[in-house]
């Protein structure tokens, strides 16, 4: 007999859940959502419509009215039928999003949505508060981690500004993520730490397929 299987993937920016999390969601067969994302597409939708960060009524009406959607293979995402996939991933954006993410209902609208699909289908799913809020009885949970100076090193490949910009935003992030009142990031008592410091790839996805390996059978649920 097979169950529904929800991996959740936890940790800081940087860290490598993106990556992490699609590849072993292609691996497994599994649809790949990237929470953050959702974040995202709410701040860009706030900036473009002017919204102000502080405005908790508008941003809980746009995370409402917000129709997100991830295209299959882990590739393109949807906002209102847009491609946004790039245009969420600007500084700017990244800024926004941290903060539209303190907004209590703002987070209650996306944890709806994500659970919403992790109803469906067996999912990897990366973010924040995957573990600790949106499926506290995720089959599988990973933190995610790596010191700040080699989170930030990554970002700036992927983003193309000095390593010292880049470290500076990415520990600002950390500090809001962590220090928020609502669903701060923190690890979950039965989540998994990894810490990918120094670990290619390859190897950190070795590490994961494994932890999900002894707790399921080849990806399924024991039944016993
Ligand atoms: O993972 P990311 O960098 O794309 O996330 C963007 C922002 O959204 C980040 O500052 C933290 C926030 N976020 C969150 O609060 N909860 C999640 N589950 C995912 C992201």
């Amino acid at each position: 007999m097979t169950k529904r299987i929800t991996i959740a993937i936890d940790g800081p920016a940087g860290a490598g859940k993106s990556t992490l999390a699609r590849r072993i969601a292609a691996k497994l067969g599994y649809v790949y959502v990237d929470s953050g994302a959702m974040y995202r597409a709410v701040a860009l939708w706030a900036l473009r419509a002017n919204v102000a960060l502080s405005d908790m009524h508008r941003l809980e009406q746009l995370a409402n009215a917000a129709h997100i959607e991830f295209a299959p293979g882990g590739g393109a995402v949807l906002l209102n039928d847009e491609d946004v996939t790039s245009a969420i991933r600007t500084p700017e954006v990244s800024q926004a999003a941290s903060e539209v993410s303190l907004v209590p209902a703002v987070r209650r609208a996306l944890v709806q949505k994500q659970r919403e699909i992790g109803e469906q289908v067996s999912i990897v799913m990366e973010g924040r508060d995957i573990g600790t809020v949106v499926f506290p009885d995720a089959t599988v949970k990973i933190f995610l981690d790596a010191i700040p100076e080699e989170r930030a090193t990554r970002r700036a490949n992927e983003v193309a500004l000095p390593p010292e910009i880049v470290e500076r935003q990415i520990r600002e992030r950390d500090q809001r993520d962590r220090g928020r009142a609502e669903s701060p990031l923190v690890q979950a008592p039965d989540a998994v730490y990894v810490d990918t410091t120094g670990l290619g790839i390859e190897e950190v996805e070795a590490v994961i397929l494994k932890i999900i390996r002894d707790r399921t059978s080849n990806g399924r649920e024991r039944t016993q």
